[in-house]
């Protein structure tokens, strides 16, 4: 799995995880404390300066030194914060308020903890290692083994670095914007709803009865005459036997659909067979867990279905997560389905056709829709759908 941030990264297994720059990058994370450091000390030697005069002055003047390298400070820790958490940072509307908190506390607190724990870090290990050098003389009894302990500990540093750099990164990120997690109901429209339903139904339509249909049908006479030409007990024949029965069930499903009937799983077994069917075809790996009392109102069933389709074809075509999961149950008498993925986040209603679709499908059957899909993951997509 790919590791977005230094804490994700101390998941892997040791080896890849020590011969990956989340180590070195969790280690310069923290020595980049050098500079809210050095403002730490231009304040200290202001608010000293000036209290040389008067303790009044020494207040001012200290205080006026923070006010001026908070904005740098402030600057500086969204950019290092790319060493061990490269996803954007969103934007709050209270962002200068939280900038500046961050800045005055790493300026006050977190600049020292930083560099203490660099320093204890690596200087375990490498005064150990270096012993037979730095205390001549020593007996090799005690050198030898001493360095043996020094490098072994080494890979232990890369871990605590990594840890601290990373749990700084998230405290960062916490301050700069909030967990965005709570979940935003996605809008829909009346209006739309007429022409967007109207205008898609027509088109498909006419796509798969023109097109689809057309070359299916084509496809599966060829195949059901290549079969004919062949030996029947060769493994060819076999093999087109199998792509011959395939193509007639695709065209059977594809008929069904421009009768407007749905899917024929769903039809036949219910949401919970038809999502396991769908999941089961999804090229990212998906954990299916949807338990229901029985079968539901078919609207209802169609809507649910609808959702996981299209909330999983944007798994596979945006996400680039490493595993879905969908859960569905009933809660009261409400229909409650999620999927959910942990990739990338950041999905817009906005800027596709397919979220605001199943929007406007959900409010016919008096449904609704939720996401929370914060930049940097993860994706949650759930509906509630009054059940019966
Ligand atoms: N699971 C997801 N992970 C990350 N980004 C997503 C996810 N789902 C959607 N997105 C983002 O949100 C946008 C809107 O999704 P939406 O389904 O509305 O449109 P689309 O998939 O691009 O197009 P279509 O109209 O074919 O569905 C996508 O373009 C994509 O950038
Ligand atoms: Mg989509």
């Amino acid at each position: 799995m790919l590791n977005r941030t230094a804490l994700e990264a101390l998941t892997r297994r040791p080896l890849p995880f020590l011969a990956s720059s989340w180590p070195w990058r969790g280690a310069a994370y923290l020595a980049a404390s050098v500079v809210p450091g050095l403002a730490a000390g231009a304040t200290a030697a202001a608010a000293a300066g000036g209290a040389l005069v008067t303790p009044a002055l020494g207040a001012v003047a200290g205080l006026a030194a923070l006010a001026l390298s908070v904005p740098l400070v402030a600057r500086f820790e969204r950019l290092r914060l790319r060493l061990v958490d490269p996803a954007p940072v969103p934007e709050p509307p209270d962002r200068r308020r939280r900038e500046v908190w961050l800045a005055v506390m790493t300026v006050l607190a977190f600049w020292w903890i930083d560099l203490l724990m660099l320093a204890f870090t690596i200087a375990g290990p490498l005064v150990l290692a270096l012993t037979p050098v730095l205390q001549e003389p020593v007996s090799p009894l005690i050198g030898a083994p001493a360095s043996l302990a020094g490098v072994l500990l080494l890979p232990v540093a890369a871990y605590t670095i990594t840890a601290w750099g990373g749990a700084r990164g998230a405290m960062a990120r916490a301050m700069l914007a909030p967990p965005d997690s709570e979940l935003h109901e996605v809008l829909r429209s009346r209006a739309r709803l007429v022409d967007a339903f109207e205008v898609e139904r027509r088109r498909i339509e006419r796509d798969l009865h023109d097109g689809a249909q057309q070359r299916l049908v084509s496809l599966s006479m060829k195949l059901g005459m290549a079969r004919l030409d062949l030996p029947a007990d060769s493994e060819t024949a076999r093999l087109v036997g199998q792509a011959h029965d395939e193509a007639k069930r695709a065209l059977a499903e594809l008929r069904e659909l421009i009768r407007g009937v749905h899917n024929q799983v769903l039809t036949d077994r219910g949401l919970a067979a038809a999502v396991r069917d769908v999941a089961g075809r999804s090229p990212v790996p998906v954990d299916v867990d949807v338990a229901l009392p029985g079968r539901l109102p078919a609207p209802v069933e169609v809507t649910a279905y609808y959702v996981v389709t299209e909330a999983l074809a944007n798994v596979s075509k945006h996400s680039r997560a490493a595993r879905a999961a969908v859960t569905g149950r009933m809660e009261g008498g409400t229909l409650v389905v999620e999927v959910r993925d942990d990739g990338v986040g950041g999905a817009d209603p906005e800027r596709g056709t397919g979220l605001t679709g199943l929007a406007d499908r959900l409010s016919v059957v008096g449904g609704r829709l939720s996401l929370s899909s914060p930049a940097g993951g993860p994706t949650r997509v759930r509906v509630e759908i009054p059940g019966s």
